[in-house]
């Protein structure tokens, strides 16, 4: 394709994982089966739902993660020095390797991050019950324009209240949407109650677009 260069490329069983710098701006770009993931330029909503997570809780000592991506939602998690451990969900096992090996900038070299590879359902079902201080979600685009059609239920209210199990009281889940979506806020009502959303403005590439950010505190 015109105008930019694969860094990196992998298919596996879900499909086809690139990694590529645009020539325009220079940015490193994140595509599954050549739908636009994220960037490394608009990375404003990725560090938020670290920073309305870390607002909402008192004792952010351990934190879950899904997914890895870019990396920017777990660096601004690690900025906060209460945080003691976070552990990463991620089903792309190149994505992580990418990391490893310098491809990306990492933030697998801290001690306090681990990495499962592996599905955020699987991962947040597989933690003892009351072990999570916060449950931060974007692995995908939101419910309404998934990547993966299998992650439809990760914003269901089946799957929130496993997460709302395993967490501590005053624990928080937060989730990462591109679209606003009545169905999920009000599946997060459910499960904890209460739902507050929070609109985060951006611009995309010169277009101005809002993401979404929905939390509930169990
Ligand atoms: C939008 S990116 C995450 C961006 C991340 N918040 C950041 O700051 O860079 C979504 C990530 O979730 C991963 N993913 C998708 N479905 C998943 C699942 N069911 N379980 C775990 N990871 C998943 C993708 O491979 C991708 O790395």
């Amino acid at each position: 394709m015109a105008g930019v260069s694969d860094v990196a490329r992998a298919v596996n069983g879900r499909g086809e994982l690139v990694l590529r710098r645009r020539e325009g701006d220079g940015a490193l770009e994140l595509r599954v089966n050549g739908v636009f993931v994220m960037d490394d330029r608009e990375t404003s909503s990725e560090a938020l739902l670290a920073s309305v997570a870390l607002a909402a809780v008192l004792r952010p000592e351990r934190v879950l993660v899904g997914g890895l991506g870019l990396g920017y939602t777990v660096r601004a998690l690690l900025t906060d020095q209460r945080v003691g451990e976070v552990l990463v969900a991620e089903i792309e096992p190149e994505l992580v390797q990418w990391m490893r090996d310098g491809v990306l900038p990492s933030v697998l070299d801290d001690q306090r991050v681990s990495v499962e590879v592996g599905d955020v359902r699987d991962v947040v079902a597989g933690q003892p019950a009351g072990s999570l201080d916060g449950i931060l979600l974007d692995v995908d685009n939101g419910p309404d324009f998934l990547v993966y059609n299998e992650n439809a239920v990760i914003y269901e209210s089946s799957f929130l209240a496993v997460c709302k199990d395993r967490l501590r009281p005053g624990g928080v889940l937060t989730v990462w949407s591109s679209s606003s979506s009545e169905p999920l806020q009000a599946a997060v009502q459910q499960v904890f109650g209460h739902c507050e959303v929070q609109p985060v403005p951006v611009n995309l590439q010169g277009r101005d677009e809002t993401y979404y950010v929905y939390q509930g505190n169990s």
